[in-house]
Order: structure tokens, then sequence, then C-alpha cells
């Protein structure tokens, strides 16, 4: 995530609208602001910096600036810590294009190392490389469209794009892939943004762009282009254009939260891009490559984290055991001194936090590196305590996520330590070639099985949250294996959001206590993962007491499921028996039947009672 902004008017100024944009769409980062403008002596101005929007804007006076054309920033930090130098606008080395990107470039490390040769490299930025590709395109006396679309056919990853170019002031840029990007349309002028809220004061008429589309504004003209066969490119004829005007009519209040009644159920709904960002990020990451290297020597790995990280640390322990056939022993933060005397310096931490900064992970940390334990992070905030303590860190890329219960940064978590995974099982030898190329292909693809996921889960889950209507009692979540992990998550999603008493049990174990609280229309559901057809004995033992059970499962799992009234099928997605994607496929039904319980109940999804976001206390 991060947030992009750039308008071009035939007169006045546009550098005010564009920091009121940049407020707006602060939510979508806010450790580093910057803004270029095009004054009217035909200067290209950038100023940048760490820090957030008041801040930035008071301390570099951005409120100074005057200019028709403008473009601005703000930052969720992905590659390289928030500083002033990582902020976003970038330059090239002749200061004649300004840029900003929000997106993760996935083949960053092979660009950098060309470009280090010729070019004067300033940030550790994905975002900077842009701006000298397309700078070697001017210096081989291309246009800058020609050498914008040179640029892009090199470019791998998710990418909005918008571009100055200080010998033509009325145009801003622009390009799309795989990460949000709108045009607006405004009498004596155009505008570019990542979304609607954004631009809802200038403008109500925007023309929403698809992936694959590039091209300029200028104040009086939009022109959108297209790749043809053999990197050829054409132009989007006008009248295609006037089609795909769309008139907004939101309320701010609803565009603050993209046109979602709440910032959990848009947080559901951007798990593709924040899989398809987290994957992008680590795909080519070295540092992922270092951090495997360290555990395929490793002896034993610790896996610290607290609430949902937790969740995302057992499916890594489930996945390492059953592809490297290394022990990880999971470990909830603040229960550390539990395994604190036996920890020694051989061993790995692995802490996993989203804010990187949970009090319980950071002393868990803090006390295992004083034993003498290597530390390695996973972490949505670049530059967060954890980050900072750490030895090593990788990142995930789900941007910043501002509904209290954790959703897209769980599923973020999971698909990057099944990289991690991946990527210790082919360092130990025990991933063939092939096998790695092919978990490594279909863990690119877990942006869209999240997106079918939820699909199909939307309308079942709004419909079993109705029938839950009035219910207050308990209800169970059971799985075996890799389905009791996933249920955990499950049964806290229910418990935060819901505020019914919700228990993920092993279901083998349930027999050994749970089962004496079933009674009838107990409410049970089952996650019925490929590793486990035996949970369907489970299923009946608890309909034999007269539960009301749903048994979730891949569509393309057969079970001997039988005749029961009592038991219900969901078939989700289609998976091929590939595992590594049942955690993508049955988190969102209990994400999203939380969220409809808790609207329905009249509760706050966003803010349940007594919950907080980031626990820094002990
Ligand atoms: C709080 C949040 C949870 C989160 C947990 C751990 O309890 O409400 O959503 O899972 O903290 O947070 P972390 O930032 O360390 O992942």
């Amino acid at each position: 995530m991060c947030g992009i902004i750039g308008l071009t008017k035939k007169t006045g100024d546009s550098v005010k609208d564009v920091l009121k944009g940049l407020a707006m769409l602060e939510y979508r980062g806010y450790d580093s602001v910057g803004i270029a403008v095009i004054t009217d002596n035909r200067r290209l101005v950038v100023r940048k910096g760490a820090g957030d929007l008041a801040n930035v804007r008071k301390r570099l006076g951005l409120d100074e600036l005057r200019g028709r054309t403008a473009i601005g920033h703000t930052r969720w930090a992905t590659h390289g810590p928030p500083t002033d130098s990582n902020a976003h606008p970038h330059t090239d080395c002749r200061d004649e294009i300004a840029l900003v990107h929000n997106g993760v470039i996935r083949n960053y490390a092979s660009l950098r190392d060309y470009l280090e040769k010729e070019h004067r490299l300033l940030s550790e930025t994905d975002t900077e490389l842009i701006a000298h590709i397309i700078e070697d395109g001017l210096r081989h006396g291309k246009s800058l469209l020609e050498s914008m679309v040179e640029a892009l056919k090199k470019l791998e990853g998710s990418y909005a794009l918008a571009i100055l170019y200080k010998n033509e002031p009325k145009r801003i840029y622009f390009a799309k892939m795989k990460s949000p990007l709108i045009l607006g349309m405004f009498d004596g002028g155009s505008a570019i943004a990542s979304d609607i809220p954004a631009l809802l004061d200038i403008t109500r008429k925007f023309i929403m762009l698809n992936d694959g589309e590039f091209g300029y504004i200028e104040p009086d003209e939009v022109s959108i282009y297209r790749f043809g066969s053999e990197g050829s490119f054409y132009k989007i004829d006008a009248e295609a254009l006037k089609n795909r005007i769309k008139l907004i009519e939101w309320s701010p209040e609803l565009a603050s939260k993209g046109g979602y009644p709440h910032f959990m159920i848009k947080e559901i709904y951007e798990q593709p891009q924040a899989l398809s960002d987290t994957y992008n990020g680590l795909a080519e990451d070295p540092s992922l490559k270092k951090v495997a290297e360290v555990f395929t020597s490793s002896k034993r790995i610790i896996v610290v984290g607290a609430g949902t990280s937790y969740h995302a640390g057992l499916i890594f322990t489930y996945f390492m055991s059953k592809l490297t056939k290394k022990m990880a022993i999971p470990l909830i933060s603040s229960e550390f001194k539990v395994l604190e005397s036996a920890i020694n310096d051989g061993d790995i931490v692995l802490a996993i936090s989203q804010s990187g900064e949970t009090f319980d992970t950071l002393e868990a940390v803090r006390t295992f590196k004083r034993k003498g334990a290597k530390i390695i992070t996973l972490t949505n905030v670049v530059g967060s305590a954890l980050d900072r303590e750490s030895d090593m860190t990788l990142y995930i890329r789900a941007g910043p996520e501002i509904g209290v219960a954790a959703t897209k940064t769980y599923t973020s978590q999971v698909l990057a330590l099944e990289l991690l995974v991946i990527e210790v099982g082919r360092g130990l030898g025990l991933l063939s070639k092939e096998n790695y190329k092919r978990l490594s292909e279909i863990l690119s693809r877990a942006d869209s099985y999240i997106q079918e996921s939820i699909e199909i889960s939307d309308p079942l889950a709004k419909y079993i949250a109705k029938l839950m209507n009035n219910y207050k009692g308990s209800l169970y979540v059971l799985g075996r294996g890799l389905g009791h992990y996933i249920a955990k998550e499950a049964a806290l999603k229910i418990k935060e959001i819901s505020y019914l008493h919700a228990e993920a049990y092993p279901a083998g174990e349930s027999k050994h206590g749970p089962i004496a609280l079933v009674e009838k229309d107990f409410p049970v559901f089952i996650i019925a993962t490929n590793d486990s057809p035996e949970i369907v004995g489970n299923a009946i033992e608890m309909a034999a007491r007269e539960a009301n059970v749903w048994i979730l499962k891949p569509s393309d799992t057969e079970l001997d499921i039988p005749d029961n009234e009592r038991i219900r099928t969901i078939d989700l997605n289609s998976i091929n028996k590939n595992d590594v994607l049942e955690p993508f496929i049955f988190i969102p039904f209990f994400q999203l039947l939380s969220y409809y319980i808790s609207v329905a109940k009249g509760y706050n999804p966003d803010k349940p009672r007594n919950l907080a976001k980031t626990v820094t206390v002990e």
C-alpha cells in the first residue's frame, strides 16, 4: 500500500489539492510523504521526508509550493526503511523526472544490479530504479511515453505510477499493474489517484484504470494506452473512454472506507492485493534466501507470536515438518518463560508480528537474544521495534490494517511463511527443483484462490450469520492437523468480533471433553483439510448429539459424508489437493461470518470492545 495522487490544471494551483488528497490517502500509509511540482517557471521541485503528512508538511513547507502540475505520495515502507531519502517522489540522475509509486517490483535485485553501474542511486527503494530506467530511454532519444513503455516491459510485480517530466509541464504520465489507480476529470483539469476519496472534493467523474493500462493526463486530455502484440502499444479511442466514465456519489464517510461500510470488510476484500504484493515482494528478495539458509543450518527453531500472528506461526510449524522435516516449536509470546532456560546460542527464533511492536513478542525476543539466540522477524511494519532489534527481517506487504481484527495481515503472513518453508526445503535438498517450482508457482496464484474463496464464502457467511442472529451460546470449530491450526484463527475471529464463545479444538480430542457440552442445535464448524478425511467420523459424533454441523471442504476433496439432516457441507474452491492453499480458502468464510454476525448484532467490527490493535503493555 501507499497513496498516490496527481493533478494538472489549466490555471491556478494544484499543490493544495494534492495535499488535501494526501490527507485522505493517509490510511494507506503514513511513514513518509513527498510532493513534486512543476512551477510556472518550469522548475521541477521535489520536497519529501520521513514522518506523517502533518509533520512533513510543516517541516518542509509543502504549503508554500505552487504549480499547475503536481504529484504527491504517502508511503508505507516496503523496500528500505522510512527515511528522507527513501520517501517518494524519486528522481533520475538529471532531475528531469519525478516519480511516485505504489506497489512492489519483484525483480528489484536484478534491476538494481545493472542500474547501479551507470546511475547515481540515492535510495534503497524499488521505485527509484524506475526513474533511472526511464532516464535511459530519454538518453537514447526516446520520448517520455516510449521510455516509460520500455521501463514497463522490464518491470515484474505490481505498480501504480505517476510521473512528472520537466520538459512536458502540463502532463502527468501514469501506468497501472495490480495496484489501484483511477483518473478523475473536472472543469479545467484532470487528476490521478490511488482511490476515489482522494479526489472527491474535486470531482465525481472517474475512469477506473485496468491492469496493463498506461498513458498521460493533461488539463483537457486523457490518453490511455494498452500493449498490443509483440511489445507494440495502441491508444484507446475517445468513444470507448467516454463509455468508461463513471459518476460516483459517495458520502465522505463511505469514501474513506473505499465504499465499504467498515474497514474490516474492506480489508477482507483487500486480501488478493495483499497476497499479490507479499508474493511479489518476497519472490526475489535476497533476504528470503538468506533467512532460509539460516534455517537450513539451524538445530532448533522457536516460533513466537501473539494472537493471530501466533496462529500464522502454527501453520509455519506444520509445513516445516511436512516439507522440510524440521521441527519448529511454536510459542505464545507471553509464555516465553516456559522455554527460557532451554534457549542457547545455537537457537533460531522466528518472531511474527504484524505491527512489530507487541510488548510480549518484544520481551520474548529480548530475553532469547540475551541467551544467545539469533532473531529473525516477520512483520508488516518496516522500521518497527522488532525490525530494529532483529538480526534479520522479512516483510509482508499487506499495507496498513486499520480494523482491530487481523485479516489481510494473517493471510499475508501465512503466504510469506510458506514461501520461506519451500525455500528451506529447497536448501535442504528435500524439495526437488520441479517440486519447488510447482509450489512456488501455486503460491504465486494465492491471490486468485483467495479471491475465489471470498466470492464463494460471502453469501454463505451472510446466510449462516442470519441463522445465528439470536444465538448467544458457544460453538466449536474443529479440525485435524492443518485444519486445527486454521480453526484456531477462525475461532479467534468469531470470539473477538461477534462476541460469541467459539472454541477451536483438535477434532480427535473433542471426545475428551468438549463433546460434553454438545446438545440440540449446538453449532459445530468442521474444517476438513485434505490431510484429515477421518474428520467425517467426528462430524457424525457431533450430529449424533443433535449438533448443527457444517463441514467446510475444498470442492475437489471427496469425503464419505452420510446422509444426515444435521450435517451440511459447504464446498469451497477446488485446490487440486495443494494443501499450501488451504489456509487461504478456509479462512475468508470465518472472517466474513464473524463480520456479518457482528454487524447483525449492531456491534462495531472495526473496534471490538476491550481489544486494541497493538498491545504494547505486558
Ligand atoms: C492484538 C490484535 C491482534 C493481533 C495481536 C498480535 O491482540 O488485536 O489482531 O493478532 O495483537 O499483534 P501483532 O502486531 O504482534 O501481530
